[in-house]
């Protein structure tokens, strides 16, 4: 019985460190490490060209400005989903 209870404490403690270093914010991410998909631009080029049109390549652009096609404006910046959830497009500074 104890053997079961020091495991499940062990089990706990163990889970709660992993978990704690898997919090890394995207902010810490340093982005320089990568190489980006347009370093493979220069040797396959039409992959390249065929990918930064895909809905997957689009879907991961940074939100930046002149990537969002919604509307910032209050009364046009929110988009129903149902009686529960909507979603609202806001700037805010960091
Ligand atoms: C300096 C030139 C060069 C760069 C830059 C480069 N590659 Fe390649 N890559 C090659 C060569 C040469 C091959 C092997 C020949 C081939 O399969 O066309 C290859 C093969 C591959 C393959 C296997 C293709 C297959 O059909 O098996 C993948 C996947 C790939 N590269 C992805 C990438 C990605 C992703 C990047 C960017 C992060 C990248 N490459 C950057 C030259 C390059």
């Amino acid at each position: 019985m104890l053997a079961i209870l020091a495991m499940i404490y062990l089990g706990n403690v163990m889970f709660t460190s992993f978990n704690q270093t898997s919090q890394t914010s995207i902010q810490d991410i340093d982005r320089s490490k990568f190489a980006g998909s347009t370093s493979c631009g220069d040797c396959h080029k039409d992959i390249y060209e065929s990918h930064t049109k895909t809905a997957h390549y689009l879907d991961l652009r940074p939100a930046a400005k002149e990537f969002i096609k919604g509307n910032f404006s209050p009364g046009k910046n929110k988009f129903v989903y149902n009686q529960w959830m909507e979603v609202r497009l806001e700037k805010k500074k960091k």
